[in-house]
């Protein structure tokens, strides 16, 4: 790509290349124009500059051998009087001698029987000038040479300006209206144009991040279908490799939970023998890191199970958020007795479509994040009824998750700082995931005391 049209859009990449042939026509179309303007209307005026000459020429007489000009002044006056130009004259005899009219100006060097015009300036102003030389028929003088006067009149230009201005105006005004339709024509045809483009963008912005099937090539057009290939081609590599980390990570976690689970038996057996305090702080120790080990191998997989696209089959059944939390109500109450807070249970039917194994794997992170950021004597709700759907609540009094951080906590890994315990920040990445996959919604909030947090999962009603 050429860098200087890296940072255009291409709306204002094509308008600049219409536009600027099109401004440049229409330049070279305006110098056209005027030449072609000024060169009739120059020939029109200058004919017209003859009539008065040649009304003068009718009234010249020869009078004692030299010719004068017999005309009533209120004639010139008529003949020299215009509404918008000043008009002067001059009739000068063959001996170069003025004898009527007040114009002064030189006269041409050469005269021939055809009439000259010129552009001057006279007493300050522009004039157009056309000069005759207009034989006098009426007497001869003796030595047989005909004799002649020459006629000069100047008028100046306003007239001729404003014509010119206006007949510019008639060849100019229709290229003006098809260069300006033109322009908006390629707006609007480019703005139609990029329809499909556009349409392209919201289609792949309106994607979860976790679709990576093709993008449809049919309704683009040809020109962006290469595009499209090519992110299809990465869509396919990507989703293969994301899927073979997947397996990897889902394999490597199952195959570290069993020789953990014997390790951690072990160790608890050889705790039950006497032995030295030292020893026993160091198998303790030892009990707790493979207890923690333990706990990530088993976070990690319910992960990758929770996944899209893993291989663990999410089945669709019919399920009861009060039996699924009923059946494991005796476990969490002996956790909770253990920090002696107060774990209540608030349930009603509470009927959705979903994945035993994953709705429990959900619970159990909630509660489990319940009880852990929940101090001594603290208390804990579990709700669940039905309300356009099966509603969840697990509401506590803990610590509660800072304002800033509820979007933050549901990423994998993440642990509000100074948080107690030795969790791996995983439990809300999993619930998130599994809340995708049922297309429910979560919601972390306050509770109504204010203090603590409440996280709310949404599942659909049964249709
Ligand atoms: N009920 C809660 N009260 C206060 N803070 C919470 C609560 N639930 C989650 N958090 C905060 O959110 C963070 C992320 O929770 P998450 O369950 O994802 O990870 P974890 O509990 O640290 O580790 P894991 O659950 O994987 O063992 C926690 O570290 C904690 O800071
Ligand atoms: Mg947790």
């Amino acid at each position: 790509m050429a860098p200087n049209i890296r940072n255009h859009s291409l709306r204002s990449l094509l308008l600049a290349w219409v536009l600027i042939p099109l401004l440049f026509l229409l330049a070279i179309a305006t110098g056209g124009a005027f030449y072609i303007a000024r060169v009739s209307v120059t020939d029109a005026y200058d004919k017209a500059l003859l009539d008065p000459i040649q009304a003068l020429s009718q009234h010249i007489e020869i009078r004692n051998d030299h010719p004068v000009l017999v005309m009533s002044p209120e004639s010139l006056r008529s003949l020299f009087t215009h509404a918008y130009d000043s008009v002067y004259f001059q009739i000068v005899n063959e001996d170069g001698k003025s004898f009527a009219g007040d114009l002064r100006l030189p006269l041409p060097a050469y005269l021939g029987s055809k009439p000259i015009f010129y552009t001057t300036y006279y007493s300050g102003r522009k004039v157009r000038v056309g000069v005759l030389r207009i034989p006098l028929d009426n007497g001869m003088r003796f030595d047989n040479v005909p004799h002649f006067v020459v006629i000069q009149i100047a008028e100046t230009l306003i007239r001729r300006d404003r014509n010119l201005y206006e007949l510019l105006a008639v060849m100019i005004t229709p290229a003006l209206i098809i260069a300006f339709a033109a322009i908006l024509l390629v707006w609007f045809g480019i703005s139609r144009g990029l329809t499909p483009l556009r349409d392209l963008q919201a289609e792949i912005a309106a994607r979860s991040l976790l679709d990576l099937s093709p993008v449809p090539e049919e309704h683009a057009p040809i020109e962006v279908r290469q595009v499209i290939g090519a992110l299809n081609n990465l869509l396919v590599g990507l989703s293969a490799s994301i899927d073979g980390q997947q397996r990897f990570l889902a394999n490597a976690a199952h195959q570290l939970r069993t020789p953990l689970a014997g390790l951690q038996t072990q160790l608890e057996i050889a705790l039950r023998n006497d032995m030295a305090s030292e020893l026993r702080g160091m198998l303790e120790q030892l009990l707790d890191a493979t207890q923690r080990a333990a706990h990530i191998a088993n976070q990690l997989l319910a992960l990758a199970r929770a996944e899209p696209g893993s291989q663990y089959l999410v089945t669709q059944q019919r399920l009861d958020l009060a039996e699924l939390i009923e059946e494991s109500i005796a476990f969490w109450l002996h956790r909770a007795a253990i920090k002696k807070i107060d774990l209540g249970f608030e349930i009603t039917s509470a009927p959705f479509i979903g994945d035993r194994l994953l709705i429990g794997e959900l619970l159990a992170n909630l509660i489990d994040n319940a009880i852990r950021y929940t101090g001594e004597n603290g208390y804990i709700t579990v709700r669940c009824y039905q309300d356009d759907g099966a509603v969840l609540e697990v509401e506590d009094n803990g610590i509660g998750i800072p304002v800033a951080q509820r979007d933050k906590v549901l990423e994998r890994f993440y642990r509000v700082d100074g948080s107690p315990g030795n969790g791996c920040g995983l439990g809300l990445a999993i619930v998130q995931e599994i809340v995708r996959q049922h297309n429910a919604e979560l919601r972390i909030t306050d509770p109504d005391t204010g203090m603590g947090t409440l996280i709310i999962v949404r599942f659909p009603g049964i249709a």
